[in-house]
């Protein structure tokens, strides 16, 4: 995947107008990837511009890839519904707000939930440089989303990468008002097992409050999957020029881990039976699809004399369902 175009520059502006000197920039890219590693707070860090500057172009483009590929499986499994309304939660810069965009051109009114004052004023000036209406006129709203009254309905609601910043005896009850004040609610975390199994705590919440699962979980029994296991997907998304720099590294992309869960109190129609859970194991004329099904875990091995469906499975990839429809 690639940034769009209004999207990098946003980043190059701000990063410009934050002035921080490259070797400032490229220490706190360091000490942001330790925390994310250790699966701190990716942003408390100390609000400072070379931290914020280095949210944005390390740990923007990640995000906003992941949260670009959960929102497409929602997508293709309500392939009718089109959201008008947003609700970004725990915003950071607006990167849910412009994922979103680049999934459905529906679009029409977003707000954005931030704590962090610093945060939110370089997301709004970001927004401004935005080629959708609704980044442009996007609200943003400074509230903490474990108190406050910063709910409003909306079609969408999304928390990406923010669970695991709140406490954790908050976390059910922020949970149960997502999916209670949207059509679909969607929740993005670092594709870790940590983060995985917040997502399945999650899960559990949504599910008692009434929800039931759009994705990826091709059913709303107990989840299949045994430690040491555990549900995540990638995305790839393309480095800039400034980020290969400050992280001093080679590699034109990166796949960023991430793990989902996106529900709905209406009535769902999933597109498959079962989810990819791993890269197919492609051996000569033999392809084994490992695969979340509504009986467990499976193993699907669809080889070459299969004519069609050996077709299907050299296409299907890593989170995508199976077969295709
Ligand atoms: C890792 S960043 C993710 C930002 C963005 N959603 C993304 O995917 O890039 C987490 C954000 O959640 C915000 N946050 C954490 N706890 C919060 C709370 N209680 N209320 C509102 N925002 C919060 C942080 O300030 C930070 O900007």
């Amino acid at each position: 995947m690639n940034l769009t175009d209004d999207l990098q520059s946003a980043i190059a502006d701000e990063v410009a107008a934050l002035a921080v000197e490259h070797r400032e920039l490229a220490a706190a890219a360091t000490r942001l990837s330790r925390r994310y590693r250790e699966g701190g707070p990716a942003t408390g860090l100390d609000g400072s511009p070379a931290a914020i500057a280095a949210y944005l172009v390390t740990r923007l483009p990640a995000t906003w890839a992941a949260t670009v590929a959960a929102l497409s499986a929602v997508a293709d499994a309500r392939p009718a519904w089109h959201p008008r309304t947003l609700l970004d939660v725990g915003g950071g810069p607006g990167t849910v707000l412009w994922a979103t965009t680049s999934v459905w051109g529906s679009l029409e009114r977003a707000a954005v939930v931030e704590q962090d004052p610093r945060m939110l004023a370089v997301g709004r000036r970001m927004a401004q440089r935005a080629q959708p209406p609704a980044v442009r006129g996007a609200r943003w709203l400074a509230s903490d989303v474990t108190r406050g009254d910063w709910q409003q309905p909306a079609d969408l609601v999304v928390a990406a990468y923010v669970l695991g910043e709140l406490p954790p005896a908050a976390r059910a009850r922020f949970i149960e008002r997502l999916v209670t004040m949207a059509t679909v609610a969607v929740v993005v975390e670092p594709g870790t097992p940590e983060g995985s199994a917040r997502v399945l705590a999650a899960r559990e919440v949504a599910l008692a409050a009434g929800g039931r699962t759009v994705a990826p979980c091709p059913h709303d029994e107990a989840c299949p999957l045994a430690r040491p296991d555990w549900c995540h997907f990638a995305a790839r998304v393309n480095r800039t020029k400034l980020h290969r720099q400050i992280k001093g590294a080679q590699a034109p992309y990166e796949d960023e881990k991430f793990s989902y869960g996106a529900w709905t109190r209406e009535p769902v129609d999933r597109p498959g039976p079962a989810r990819v859970l791993r890269h197919p194991r492609i051996d000569p004329g033999r392809i084994t699809l490992s695969l979340c099904t509504m009986d467990g875990t499976a193993l699907e091995t669809v080889t070459a004399r299969d004519r069609l469906p050996f077709k299907a499975a050299r296409k299907v990839s890593w989170g995508q369902t199976w077969p295709p429809a």
